[in-house]
């Protein structure tokens, strides 16, 4: 099915506040979700960053770990890394809401990309959050890095590597993980197996958030797996983003919700 049609049946099936019986999912669909929180410093300083980013026509290399781009090829830059990969502003905010709401003790992002989404994750975090982010691609995650600098972010650890090696070391490293945003390799076997590596580590009430989940054939397949997975209760499909909560707080359900 392509894109368009997926987006179709999501507006079709997608449901706001009055068809949610769920208690948890209503409030936090409510108060998080469709929540006009009051913005942060931050936010400007971080678009501030994605705007230069937008005009620095600067080369990077092609250095692709995960699924092929659908933008073509040619010589990459640091604009086009931008226009294609970062969290736009509406989906940016939303990890930044769910991150100041669920206050994760030990959090990680895979696919750091250029730092936009990072910084908006770090923003929402405490400061006594341990949040790890992994990038394969060493020219970006440098670039990232500079950004987190130049505004001021801190507590972010990012990682340069494959996840294949990376997310392993990490996890034998950290005693529980409580939030992982997937964001990279939008493939269906390498996304389950670096869910089931986390699975194996996560708390009671981890949440684990994955990007682009009607990308694709293979990521809307991926997405329909992790649904059925056994370990899994609570899903929200937003279309482009998809949240699934492990703790067996209320029956298996699964939500498609308008945002
Ligand atoms: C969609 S981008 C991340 C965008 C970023 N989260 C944001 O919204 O600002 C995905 C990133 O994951 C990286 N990536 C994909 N597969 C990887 C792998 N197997 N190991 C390391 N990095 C990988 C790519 O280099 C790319 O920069």
């Amino acid at each position: 099915m392509n894109f368009l049609l997926r987006y179709l049946r999501y507006l079709v099936y997608s449901k706001n506040l009055h068809g949610i019986h769920s208690p948890f999912v209503y409030s936090l669909v409510k108060d998080i979700i469709y929540s006009k929180y009051s913005k942060p410093k931050a936010f400007d300083a971080i678009e501030s960053i994605r705007q230069a980013y937008k005009k620095d026509f600067s080369p990077i290399d092609n250095l692709d770990y995960g699924a092929a781009s659908k933008f073509g090829t040619g010589q990459n830059t640091i604009s086009r890394v931008c226009y294609r990969s970062a969290k736009s502003k509406k989906y940016a905010q939303l990890l930044f809401r769910l991150a100041k709401w669920h206050n994760p003790d030990y959090a990680i992002e895979l696919g750091t990309s250029l730092g936009i989404s990072a910084m908006y994750q770090a923003t929402g975090f405490s400061e006594n959050t341990q949040f790890t982010t992994i990038e394969g691609h060493p020219g970006i995650a440098l670039k990232a890095e500079n950004a987190m600098k130049a505004i001021n972010i801190k507590h972010v650890n990012i990682v340069t590597g494959n996840f294949n090696h990376e997310l392993p070391k990490l996890l034998a490293n950290l005693p529980q993980v409580d939030w992982v945003f997937f964001d990279g390799n939008h493939k269906k076997a390498p996304t389950l197996q670096y869910f089931e590596q986390c699975l194996a580590k996560a708390s009671k009430n981890a949440l684990f958030i994955f990007d682009d989940i009607n990308w694709s054939d293979e990521m809307r397949q991926t997405w329909i797996e992790l649904k059925k997975h056994p370990k899994v209760f609570i899903t929200i499909d937003l279309f482009f983003m998809g949240l699934v909560f492990l703790n067996p707080r209320e029956q298996k359900e699964q939500f498609t919700i308008r945002f």
